[in-house]
């Protein structure tokens, strides 16, 4: 994969153990303002660090695990990089088992964000800082840090290139003049309701998407527009594929078609369009069908006019984000935040730092995929990642 290779590269280009200073560097975007806080504090005890991983089932988790483990052995740290196939007792014995083994602090994408409170008050008998890892960690006063993007900004992104493809706005989000009139047919689709996250996609993507239901420019024959309805458990395409599959069958006779589909993240978006294929539609014709995650499979179908867009989110960024502020809470330190008000787990609001998104199309997979090492041309020509 281009991105495991991309840190590999720059983590051999750093001997010295600047590691927070030459990531920055490279990737351009935050990196807890580069300051290398903490490059030196607990590196040269080298404690243990636990990582606990959703599922590998998603290649972006796999990414995510990666550059973590490899950016804090570089820093000096021992890991213990764990997935949990999306069984939520198995995350919850992973992590038990990483305060057993004495983890100085643990680095948590959770399954389901509500799951982990006895787990996180293990952890804070024994002063063992946790950063929420891109899913907020709930109902917990025991989350330390929170690095993830701007999860409601990825909404109105998904919402945008929805409207954007349906000729309504530009690729800004701004009204086209001459926009066509519609009404177009839409069909919405959310993530996991136990994901913190699907709530601010949701919410993003309706901020924009409302007003335009309301006044019609937008029609959702099926009437499903509450998060409820929406929603695809545990993220999983099949769950998305055989709800499109439903919602054809019973929402678009011959003659309805569907224009377009907000899809929360790339394998549903798979899901959505393998159900679209089944009912007749060719991928020349496909709805307007967004997307997160940049994921492979996905980027290929957006540079063959399959898919519209996908949201990029570079974990390779995130990642860098979660060892600077295991770096700094290992120090005794604050670690630094960008964002102090919008993340309420239920029992605190937790200190998070937030990372830009960028929507992709067919026209800048080139300059924002290929030219910054995420993918190869190679592996978004085949559409399969180079595992070497
Ligand atoms: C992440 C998304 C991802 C989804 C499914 C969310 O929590 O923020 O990037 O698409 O989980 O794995």
């Amino acid at each position: 994969m281009a991105n495991k290779l991309w840190y590999s590269r720059a983590i051999a280009a750093v001997a010295t153990g600047a590691l927070a200073v030459t990531l920055a560097a490279c990737g351009g975007e935050g990196a807890g303002g580069g300051s290398g806080a903490g490059d030196d504090a607990g590196a040269e005890e080298g404690g243990l660090v636990g990582v606990a991983m959703p599922t590998e089932t998603s290649e972006r988790w796999i990414a995510d695990g990666a550059a973590v483990e490899e950016g804090l052995e570089a820093a000096g740290y021992e890991v213990d990089l764990q997935f949990a196939g999306d069984d939520i007792p198995t995350q919850q014995q992973q992590i038990d088992a990483m305060i057993n083994a004495g983890a100085e602090a643990l680095i948590i994408a959770a399954i389901d964000g509500t799951t982990l409170t006895g787990q996180l008050e293990a952890a804070a008998a024994q002063d063992i800082p946790v950063i929420s890892y891109d899913r907020l960690i709930r109902d917990s006063e025991d989350v330390d840090f929170y690095v993830s993007f701007d999860n409601f900004q990825v909404g109105v992104a998904q919402a945008n290139a929805l409207l954007n493809g349906l000729g309504l706005v530009d690729e800004e989000g701004e009204p086209v003049e001459d926009a066509p009139e519609g009404p177009f047919n839409v069909e919405l689709f959310a993530g996991s309701l136990d994901d913190n996250n699907a709530h601010f996609f949701w919410d993003g993507a309706m901020s924009v998407l409302e007003p335009l239901i309301d006044d019609g420019t937008l029609v959702v024959p099926s009437e499903q527009t509450d998060i409820d309805q929406a929603a695809t458990q545990r993220w999983l395409q099949e769950n998305a594929q055989s709800r499109m599959e439903d919602l054809l069958t019973a929402h678009y006779d011959g003659n309805e078609q569907v224009d377009g589909v907000l899809s929360p993240y790339d394998g549903l978006s798979r899901g959505i369009i393998e159900a679209l294929r089944s009912a007749g539609y060719e991928d020349d014709a496909m709805p307007v069908i967004t997307g997160q995650d940049a994921e492979i499979a996905s980027v290929k179908l957006i540079a063959d006019g399959v898919q519209d867009s996908t949201i990029f989110k570079d974990t390779r960024l995130l990642a860098d984000q979660a060892v600077t502020a295991a770096e700094a809470l290992l120090a005794g330190e604050e670690p630094e935040a960008n964002n102090t008000t919008d993340y309420d787990n239920g029992l605190k609001v937790v200190p998070s730092y937030l990372l830009p998104v960028v929507t992709v199309y067919a026209d800048n997979i080139e300059s924002e995929l290929v030219d910054s090492g995420y993918w190869t041309a190679e592996e978004v020509e085949s559409g399969v990642a180079d595992t070497e």
